[in-house]
């Protein structure tokens, strides 16, 4: 049995350094990284082999943001014990994604890069019986507000074979990346804005997911919390969205958490929740 951890949708800003890139200071303080940080220590205390952070972990991509999130990520990085995939708020502006900020400050393990290079799917083992596979689904274009994510043929070809060679040695295959495969219809309204983000090949995970034994999809953008089965080869597949571990919130389903899941060869056994000021 493996204990895996999952953060998403960090957003930290500075929030002296706003109106920036289209945001105003205000809305800066949806988020707080003191939140985050209680979550990050509360997942230290009870113990995780692993910790996986589904992207949108700055707030527009600037340097700054991403120098605070490696030092809040760092106990984990230098444990060897985590994986990063970038949210389309880390690849907000021109300047963030022809800089490769998200690759050089964290890079898929928090650790950084000197020279950034092409780093997805990044897979890692958890413990003999799982393996995670990373995938990065964040795109830059001209308008921000409304460019989908995409995983892409080549990292969707490659996620299947790594789930057929996986599972063939009786390993549970996770997937890992930022955008909503589904949007839970009751949510819709109240999520407009990140509806108008989606991921443009989610059909493609719908059906590779259904062909291939995928134990779980992990996701973020949007910040809610929820769980969606779809029918996948083995039975029905968990995907889990983390909502935001940083967001100031009173709505239940969008307060700042983390989860932990149990997993073994044949899946995801339990999950459970760490909420913000409920420890
Ligand atoms: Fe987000
Ligand atoms: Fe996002």
């Amino acid at each position: 049995m493996v204990r895996l951890g999952h953060i998403s949708d960090l957003h930290v800003s500075d929030r002296s350094r706003y109106p920036r890139n289209g945001f105003t200071a205000r809305e800066c303080e949806k988020h707080s990284a003191r939140l985050a940080k209680g979550l990050l220590d509360a997942l230290r205390e009870v113990g995780v082999d692993h910790l996986v952070v589904t992207g949108d972990v700055t707030f527009s991509g600037e340097s700054r943001e991403f120098e605070r999130v490696a030092d809040l990520l760092r106990p984990f990085a230098e444990a060897g014990k985590l994986t990063v995939v970038p949210g389309n708020h880390d690849v907000w502006t021109e300047d963030a994604v022809e800089t490769a900020r998200f690759l050089r400050a964290l890079g898929p393990d928090g650790r950084g890069m000197k020279k950034a290079a092409p780093s997805y799917p990044h897979v890692v083992p958890l413990g003999a019986d799982a393996v995670l596979v990373a995938l990065d689904s964040a795109r830059y274009g001209d308008d921000p507000w409304t460019t989908p994510g995409r995983l892409g043929s080549e990292q969707l070809k490659a996620a299947r074979e790594l789930a057929r060679e996986h599972a063939k040695q009786g390993r549970a295959v996770l997937l890992a990346f930022h955008h909503h495969v589904v949007l839970p219809p009751e949510r819709v309204d109240s999520d407009a804005h990140v509806a108008r983000m989606p991921l443009a090949d989610a059909d493609q995970v719908v059906r590779l997911v259904a062909e291939q034994p995928i134990a779980a999809v992990l996701h973020g953008h949007r910040h809610t919390a929820f769980r969606v089965d779809l029918p996948g080869a083995e039975g029905p597949t968990p995907v889990l969205c983390a909502g935001s571990a940083s967001r100031v919130a009173d709505e239940p389903v969008r307060r700042a958490r983390a989860y932990v899941y149990e997993i073994d060869r044949s899946g995801v056994r339990s999950v459970e929740a760490l909420v913000a000021g409920l420890e």
